[in-house]
């Protein structure tokens, strides 16, 4: 960093310009050329399905044909989204989250991302007492979009978790109990599923921890990008409901739209209300586009019949197929690998316990012959302690076609196998 740098930029701009992780990742995602031969296992963007093309399609003519379409390009929502809106979600929602809701109980925001950005800030660094306060995860790896995303630096903090080996070549993290510690934390946040790794977290882990939160009324953030009620791709876990002390947030994204930039927070009133005073200072107003897509989705009870009907079969069936390429790949090289249990969401965690060079290096070795995959290391804020899956594993989704999967499980394959402790 020059002298001018430091003289121009906060500290926080120049946090953020060196973030390499979310960034680098959407910028791939961003810098795609079309080229026949880029294979693009990086990026979260969901499967384009047909037949939920078709459902958005619909949804979207609809709005665009509605008397309201004035509305929608030429009137500000209020901060959070209008209360006509917030009531249809909260007697949608109360019926998919076993919950009472009421208006006051919902936000909408543009994007999970843009509410993340909001809530971390609202419960971590330091606290209208004094204090100071930080983020647990109570299990990493978890989402790159939440690192950096705090103004204050340093507040997440994180410990390895137990690793349990589930069967040959395959493993999954768990919640460890013995370094869970809530001293000098505000809040907790956890995806379920997990992304990057597809875990889905056991209730009863979650029922454990907030024992010990609720008594001391930390909130714990439940992102479910992946999750119930839609795109609902949590395999054989139970759905998460809203209880007093979580505060979930759910997703247009992964159900398909991700251009639509819609999110929706379901949390307390006084939360809520807190919220709604970041968005008017930080956005004005969510955006009309996902509000109108969402009445009509929620008031003809689209999204569960897309989810389940259509979504979740789709899903387990390229994960089926990912899986059966990738060990084929790697089986013929002789490649050291091991997968966590792909127990839900839509990526693969791939761990190379023999690799030679870290997974940063990796990625770029990807990337130098078109195949775009995310480099695991930077799925762990705030741990500081060794923990060697931090340099061995990597991320990949598994939304491409069949042929781009096979290509990238051939190539990942040739470059692992020469790039491994005992290669010749
Ligand atoms: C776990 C998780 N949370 C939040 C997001 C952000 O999603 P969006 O802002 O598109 O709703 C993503 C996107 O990949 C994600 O994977």
């Amino acid at each position: 960093m020059t002298e001018t740098m430091d003289q121009i930029y906060s500290s926080w701009a120049n946090r953020l310009r060196n973030n390499q992780g979310i960034r680098s990742l959407m910028e791939d995602l961003g810098k795609v050329t079309g080229h026949p031969d880029e294979i693009l296992l990086g990026g979260g963007n969901p499967a384009k399905i047909p037949e939920a093309e078709a459902l958005f399609q619909e949804t979207f003519s609809r709005v665009a044909k509605h008397p309201t379409l004035r509305s929608l390009l030429g009137d500000y929502q209020a901060p959070t989204g209008n209360d006509s809106f917030r009531e249809i979600a909260a007697e949608f929602l109360s019926l998919h989250l076993d919950a009472n809701l009421k208006k006051e109980n919902i936000a909408f925001f543009n994007g999970s991302q843009n509410a993340y950005s909001f809530l971390l800030n609202l419960h971590s660094g330091p606290m209208a007492n004094g204090s100071f306060k930080k983020i647990l995860l109570p299990v990493v790896p978890e989402y790159i979009g939440y690192a950096d995303q705090t103004i204050t630096e340093d507040v997440f903090i994180a410990y390895p978790p137990k690793v349990v080996v589930t069967g040959k070549h395959r493993f999954r993290y768990e919640l460890n109990e013995n370094t869970f510690d809530l001293k000098e934390v505000g809040v907790l946040a956890l995806s379920r599923p997990t992304n990057p790794t597809g875990n889905v977290l056991p209730l009863s882990d979650l029922e454990w921890m907030e024992e010990q939160t609720i008594p001391k009324r930390i909130p714990i953030l439940i992102d479910l990008a992946y999750g119930n009620p839609f795109p609902n791709l949590i395999g054989n876990g139970k759905p998460i409901f809203y209880r007093e002390g979580r505060t979930l947030s759910l997703s247009f994204s992964k159900i398909g739209l991700p251009g639509v930039r819609f999110g929706i927070v379901v949390s307390n009133e006084d939360t809520i209300e807190t919220l709604s005073s970041f968005a008017a200072v930080n956005n004005l107003a969510v955006g009309n586009l996902g509000l109108f897509m969402m009445e009509h989705l929620f008031e003809n009870e689209i999204l569960p019949n897309l989810s389940n009907n259509i979504l979740r079969p789709f899903y387990e069936k390229k994960r089926d197929l990912a899986l059966a390429l990738f060990t084929t790949a790697f089986e013929k090289l002789g490649v050291d690998y091991e997968i966590h249990d792909p127990m839900g969401g839509f990526f693969l965690w791939i761990r190379f316990p023999s690799l030679s060079v870290s997974n940063h290096e990796l990625y770029h070795l990807c990337k130098d012959k078109s195949l775009f995959i995310v480099s695991g290391h930077y799925f762990f804020p705030g741990l500081n302690s060794d923990f060697s899956h931090t340099k061995e594993c990597i991320r990949l989704t598994y939304c491409r076609k069949e042929e781009e999967l096979a290509r990238g499980a051939e190539i990942l394959a040739e470059i692992v196998a020469s790039h491994q402790a005992n290669s010749k």
